[in-house]
């Protein structure tokens, strides 16, 4: 109990989630509410916000407030900062991602524009909109939601795997940037997890070496590590794995990465 309290009183009152639709980012709402925090859901599709919210309010009494927005618009983050001017805002969970599989040069511009957006713009922006309150504010966090194909570089998903490189190198620099002003910056990344996020993309579960991680023990490894570490990495496997990529020469990684990656999209 006393432990509910000491998170909700370092990360709340209200955190705001992007990508609370679905997958990793909906089990982030609910793990929240359960740490006492009031929660913002942010995405595209208003019903499964709703309905998540529906649920997070009659199971926990939890203040909920739905946020439709797309990321990858150009008013997608100034809409959410508007929408969320009055709330005392003391967590940003910037998870919302897109996934995109295939050689780059058979992919839309447009799609890869549209994941440069959401996957680095949009939680660039947000971490920029929401430190700044949250170093005004002298108490707070930030999770990044980046990924294991994040330390290395990810051929047959090549611009994902940059993006979420992206979001590494932001995380751990902003733990550095933000730490004198009471402000703990976590960066979560996730080996294979079971969402829906890579069947949408073309994965094949049955072909991901290792099993893929359910999102409970993923969000809570994130939430236990807030304030005591800089970067969580769940699931020992996962863990071996980014840790080996950093005994081999970068082009080997690559190689190996782009294997496993042919593999699994096939
Ligand atoms: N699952 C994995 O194996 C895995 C592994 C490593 C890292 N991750 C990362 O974990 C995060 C969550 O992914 P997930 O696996 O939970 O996938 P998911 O179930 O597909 O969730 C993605 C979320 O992002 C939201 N989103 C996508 N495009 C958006 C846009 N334009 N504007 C606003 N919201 C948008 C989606 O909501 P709407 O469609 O309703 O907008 C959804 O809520 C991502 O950053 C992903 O890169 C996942």
């Amino acid at each position: 109990m006393a432990q509910r309290a000491s998170f909700a009183s370092r990360y709340g009152p209200w955190a705001v989630v992007t990508g609370a639709s679905s997958g990793i980012g909906a089990e982030f709402a609910r793990q929240l509410v359960g740490r006492g925090l009031a929660v913002v859901l942010v995405a595209r599709r208003r019903e499964r916000l709703e309905a998540l919210g529906a649920d997070l309010h009659a199971a926990h009494g939890a203040e909920v407030r739905v946020v439709v927005s797309d990321l990858a618009g150009s008013d997608g983050v100034a809409n959410l900062v508007a929408a969320v001017a009055d709330l005392d805002v003391g967590l940003l969970v910037n998870n919302a991602g897109v996934g995109l599989k295939g050689r780059l040069i058979d992919l839309d511009a447009g799609v890869l524009r549209r994941l440069v957006e959401v996957n680095c713009q949009a939680p660039l922006a947000l971490a920029h909109g929401f430190g700044r309150r949250l170093v005004d504010r002298g108490k707070g966090g930030i999770i990044m939601v980046a990924s294991t194909g994040g330390f290395q570089a990810l051929p047959w998903s090549a611009a994902y795997g940059a993006s979420k490189g992206f979001d590494l190198l932001l995380g751990e620099a902003l733990a550095v940037e933000l730490r004198a002003d009471g402000v703990d910056v976590l960066t979560l990344a996730p080996g294979g997890t079971d969402t829906e996020g890579p069947m949408n993309t073309g994965v094949d579960p049955a072909k991901v070496p290792g099993k893929l991680m359910a999102v409970e023990p993923v969000v809570r490894a994130a939430l236990d590590g807030l304030g005591r570490r800089t970067l969580v990495i769940p699931g020992a496997g996962n863990r071996a794995a980014a840790w080996a990529t950093r005994l081999v020469p970068r082009a080997v990684a690559a190689r190996a990465a782009g294997r496993i990656m042919r593999r699994v999209i096939s």
